[in-house]
């Protein structure tokens, strides 16, 4: 799949918005995630408020890339009722990659910025969303059209890879 060997983090953005229909895109890539059980344990808020923002860029010291996105996706984590919450904040890991490769499909560019599981962060950006008692962010993703492009770094190492038989 082309998209998993172009992506990279971008953490600069133009000063133009991402169309409502790639939104939809990408919201449709998000769960289309598998997840255990098939449990789905997944909300997502779509912030293009300034000022929320703004607050989301100050949650973490390393967050500060999201305040020049036109939008920032927080893929948020539900806690109640799961067949399987041990395994929440991994299926919430595979549909934030699945956001990161749709946004490299549609020309966009975005990054992680984690958020769960450091208790301080998920607080700040609760309070920031008005939401914190059944569901939680686990983690920003700044959205925009990419301000910075570079070749993916060449990670293959085949000294990683154990063959038994
Ligand atoms: C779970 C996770 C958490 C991350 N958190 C942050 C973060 O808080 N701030 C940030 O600037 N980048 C964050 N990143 C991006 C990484 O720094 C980046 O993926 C890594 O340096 C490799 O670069 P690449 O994505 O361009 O291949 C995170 C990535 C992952 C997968």
């Amino acid at each position: 799949m082309n998209e998993i060997f172009k992506r990279i983090s971008v953490r600069k953005f133009e000063d133009r918005p991402v169309e409502d229909g790639k939104l939809t895109q990408i919201m449709k890539a998000a769960m289309a995630a598998p997840s255990a059980g098939n449990q789905q344990p997944w909300e997502y808020y779509i912030v293009r408020d300034r000022e929320v923002i703004k607050k989301l860029s100050e949650c973490s010291p390393y967050a500060g890339c999201a305040a020049n996105a036109p939008v920032v996706i927080v893929p948020c984590l539900r806690t109640e009722g799961l067949t399987f919450p041990r395994i929440g904040q991994i299926d919430l890991s595979i549909t934030t990659e699945n956001i990161l490769l749709e946004i490299t499909s549609l020309g966009l560019g975005g990054v992680w910025l984690a958020v769960m599981p450091e208790e301080d962060r998920v607080q700040k950006v609760d309070a920031a969303l008005g939401i914190g008692e059944k569901l939680h962010a686990f983690a920003l993703v700044p959205v925009g059209y990419p301000a910075e492009d570079r070749p993916q770094e060449d990670r293959y190492d085949e000294t990683r890879i154990h063959y038994i038989g």
